[in-house]
């Protein structure tokens, strides 16, 4: 089939990439020039694992052409994907002046039955406005359809996300819509969902909600365990067992970070506001998370008595392993509030360093390019991002190039008996109480 997929963010560069993979002529647009003219020699615009292999492969193989003209990919595509970004605005709630931007745009060069579908996060309703923006603009007797087809990609995992979905969720408002949505993923063998458009947008931030609560749930109890002596590990492993509950997204850690989770979460609490439902267990879930990462701070503290004037070493910055992002990372707040409170910081990360960079400008951080750089006249290590290859460092190394062997592990990442046989003062999250 032919495709458009509009904005080559992180969801529009996956599906364009996967969806030329399923064996589709995508064609993939994005205003940004430098961006698109990257792309066109293969530079990706961010880090996902398998993506660029990908993204290259069906360059060559010209399933995937990418542009920076709408009217080059409306024309000849039967599909159109809306990917564009929707960015937070101060009060919380969805900006979607680029999904009508483009909308108006799609309008235009219009000639004969599209179907247009939203695939950016967007609050419920947005398909409705989608048409009626549609049908204001379209010249005469021009069909269309909406349809909304929510992504469930994890950043990190997308691509394999993407080709082996658990389901695939069709909101649509026509038959024909269904048929052509239906053709479209028939190579990918999934459960398919099909529904009204809102209930499609609703089933996003249900299952975004839902899955956050999950994370604040689990950070409530290890607060309660940290007090009683228990291990959240342990209560997670006996909970998760129950196949009602699930042992998935029951690490307890820092909080949610990325682009996703805070910023939907605050978009459905602030769309439940408007059509008149006060969300009190969603602003539960956003102030535990918040929380959380002071009491990352306080954990450090308590662990060394007094941070200003101390070092510490900050392994991990992205939101989470397996990315270079760092928008709503916990490490922000955490670095933030360390100096706050005069402590220095020395950090590092296996693909965040780029960004972070430009991140604590003015502030006594120091990045490195090695944890053991890192470890050097620190007076604590703080592990912050649940990078795999953090387990397998060489802690008597790392032992001998701090000024005091102690850990306080954000992720309860690393083996706390191991650790206190080599003589570290070993503080993870819901497991310990610190001297
Ligand atoms: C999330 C959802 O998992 C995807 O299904 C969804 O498509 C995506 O948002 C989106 O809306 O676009 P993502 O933000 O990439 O994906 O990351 P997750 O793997 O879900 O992790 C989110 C945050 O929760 C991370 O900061 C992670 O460290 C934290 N987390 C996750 C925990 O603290 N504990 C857990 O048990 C799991």
């Amino acid at each position: 089939m032919q495709l458009a997929v509009i904005g080559v963010g992180h969801v529009g560069l996956v599906t364009a990439a996967c969806f030329a993979e399923l064996g589709h002529q995508v064609v993939a647009v994005d205003q940004d020039t430098a961006r698109i003219e990257g792309l066109q020699h293969g530079k990706m615009p961010f880090y996902e694992p398998e993506l660029e292999p990908l993204v290259r492969r069906h360059l060559a193989s010209q399933r995937l052409r990418v542009t920076t003209t709408i009217a080059e990919g409306v024309r000849q595509a039967q599909l159109i994907f809306i990917c564009v970004g929707t960015p937070q605005r101060p009060d919380g709630s969805a900006d979607l002046a680029a999904v009508e931007h483009v909308v108006c745009d799609i309008a235009q060069h219009l000639s004969d039955y599209r179907l247009i579908i939203e695939k950016s996060t967007v609050p419920v309703e947005t398909g409705h406005w989608i048409e009626r923006t549609l049908q204001r603009h379209v010249k005469a007797g021009v069909e269309f359809d909406v349809a909304s087809n929510p992504e469930f990609l994890r950043e990190g995992t997308a691509v394999h996300d993407f080709l082996h979905p658990d389901r695939i969720v069709l909101g649509v408002s026509s038959a024909r819509a269904q048929q052509l949505l239906l053709q479209l993923y028939a190579p990918l063998k999934a459960p398919i969902v099909t529904t009204d458009v809102k209930s499609a947008e609703l089933i996003k931030h249900a299952s975004n909600a839902f899955l956050a609560m999950k994370i604040s749930f689990i950070n409530a109890i290890a607060q309660v365990c940290e007090r009683v002596g228990a291990d959240v590990t342990d209560v997670a492993e006996g909970m998760g067992l129950d196949p009602r509950i699930g042992r998935a997204f029951l690490n307890a850690g820092l909080g949610f970070g990325g682009f996703c989770f805070p910023k939907d979460l605050e978009a459905f609490i602030r769309i439940a506001e408007q059509v008149g439902y006060d969300f009190t267990l969603l602003k539960a879930v956003k102030q535990i998370n918040e929380d959380q990462k002071r009491h990352f701070v306080r954990r450090i503290e308590s662990a060394l008595w007094v941070l200003s004037g101390k070092t510490i070493g900050v392994l991990g910055l992205a939101f989470k392993a397996g990315t270079d992002d760092m928008r709503f990372a916990p490490a922000i707040d955490i670095v933030r509030g360390l100096c706050e409170v005069g402590a220095t910081v020395r950090a590092y990360d296996p693909q965040a360093l780029s960004i972070a960079n430009g991140l604590f400008r003015g502030l006594p951080v120091t990045l490195c390019n090695d944890p053991y750089a890192v470890a050097e006249g620190a007076d604590c290590l703080a592990i912050v991002t649940e990078w795999p290859e953090f387990k397998t460092l060489d802690f008597a190394r790392l032992k001998s190039l701090l000024r005091q062997p102690t850990i306080v592990d954000g992720r309860n990442l690393l083996d706390p008996e191991a650790l206190r046989a080599l003589g570290f003062q070993y503080v993870g999250i819901g497991r310990e109480n610190p001297t």
